[in-house]
């Protein structure tokens, strides 16, 4: 395994970190993590030197958490960082931080939480954190002991991005960063600024949630093959973050065991500055004809929908429809889905609208979808 510096940090990270966010799970379930399966994952990637974790409040229904305290037994806990977060939007009074705290300490069976993130920032949770003076409380927590490093998660545009970092004195952050997210959200820019102000980058998404692994177009093939390497797509996608200096750590929400044995053989063969101009240059092409028409990473921050409407997996099989051309293959499947599911029992309630990270307007794309597919039906 390779390491890199943590910003201003007095430490080494992995260049591979472990995102608790898309373990393998029993009948479909996300709160039903398969833990023998996500264990030997994990517990692999450590054996291997991966030594960053990240979980966080949501991920799983709360039940990644609970889970990482039994992968973290057998001495595995004093082999890694730890990161968890603060889910600002269930925070309505002071009084309820600690209580948030106290629980992920307990779930996690730990004393300290060695990277605590103020969860998923926007311009909305900024501003509560200022109201509710929550950097304060974060201090004083890591002077107790029961936090260690203070950084954030981010959602939202550059901007605000960038007063959040102005704002205090963060030790590191991270960010949904990929070769099709260059100039969305953070982006590029929020990387470079944040690198100059020497708070360490972890990278979020780094496959857009896992967009950028499957075998990509005719089109975006030929414009590989003008390049002198022989990658499939999971080895552009991450060789392309970890060529960049100011990338200290790549999260990768890895769903088997080949996947986790594949990504570590990257990260050890990765090395900065391996691409060359022109290769930056074709995957910039590239990415021109790898976006889909929805901005979803099917992070399933929307689930569950209280109507139960898969809203992730009909916005991957319209995206897929639309950029692959793969229209009748992908509204068969569509029509697979239990119905139930399906995008016609969408209330409108508008629960999923407020949490999603990418800020879709996913009640109007729920209704191109159902349009679209049934022009196939
Ligand atoms: N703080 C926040 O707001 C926030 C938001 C999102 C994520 N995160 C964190 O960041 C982590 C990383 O983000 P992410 O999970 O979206 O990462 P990602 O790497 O973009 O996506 C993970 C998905 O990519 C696919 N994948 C990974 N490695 C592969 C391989 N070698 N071959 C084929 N497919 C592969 C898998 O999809 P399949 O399951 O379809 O095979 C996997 O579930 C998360 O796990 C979470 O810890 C934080």
């Amino acid at each position: 395994m390779q390491y890199r510096d943590m910003g201003s940090l007095d430490l080494k990270v992995s260049v591979l970190g472990f995102g608790a966010m898309r373990l393998p799970v029993i009948d479909n379930n996300s709160a039903n993590i398969d833990k023998e399966k996500a264990l030997k994952m994990i517990r692999y990637s450590i054996d291997k030197g991966v030594n960053y974790i990240d979980t966080a409040w949501p991920y799983h229904q709360g039940e990644s958490e609970r889970f990482l305290a039994e992968v973290l037994k057998d001495g595995y806990r004093e082999k890694i960082y730890l990161a968890s977060k603060l889910p600002i939007w269930e925070i309505e009074k002071k009084e309820e931080l600690d209580q948030y705290l106290n629980k992920q300490l307990e779930k996690l069976e730990v004393e300290s939480i060695d990277f605590y993130l103020l969860h998923a920032l926007n311009k909305k949770r900024w501003a509560k954190v200022k109201r509710l003076e929550i950097l304060a409380w974060l201090e004083e927590k890591a002077e107790q002991g029961k936090i260690k490093y203070i950084g954030f998660s981010f959602h939202d545009s550059y901007d605000i991005f960038s007063e959040i970092l102005n704002s205090y004195q963060w030790d590191f952050c991270q960010i949904q960063y990929n070769y099709l997210d260059t100039e969305y959200q953070a982006g590029q820019k929020g990387l470079k600024k944040a690198f100059e102000k020497d708070i360490a980058v972890i990278v979020m998404e780094p496959l857009r949630g896992g967009w950028l692994a499957q075998e990509p177009p005719r089109n975006v093939k030929e414009i590989f093959a003008k390049t002198n390497k022989d990658w499939n797509a999971v080895e552009w996608a991450l060789h392309w973050l970890w060529s960049q200096k100011e990338v200290s750590l790549v999260l990768s929400g890895m769903s088997n065991l080949e996947q986790v044995k594949e990504n570590i053989k990257i990260a050890e063969e990765s090395e900065l500055g391996l691409l060359s101009e022109n290769d930056y240059n074709m995957m910039e092409k590239a990415a021109e004809k790898m976006r889909g028409p929805i901005s979803c990473t099917r992070c399933e921050y929307c689930l569950p929908c209280p109507e139960e409407v898969n809203i992730p997996e009909i916005f991957h099989l319209y995206n897929k429809a639309k950029l692959m051309g793969e229209e009748e293959k992908m509204a068969d499947k569509y029509y697979e889905l239990d119905d139930k599911t399906r995008a016609d029992n969408c209330i409108e309630c508008q629960q999923c609208e407020a949490v999603c990270p990418q800020n879709i307007e996913i009640i109007e794309l729920l209704k191109q979808a159902e349009d679209f597919f049934s022009e196939y039906k």
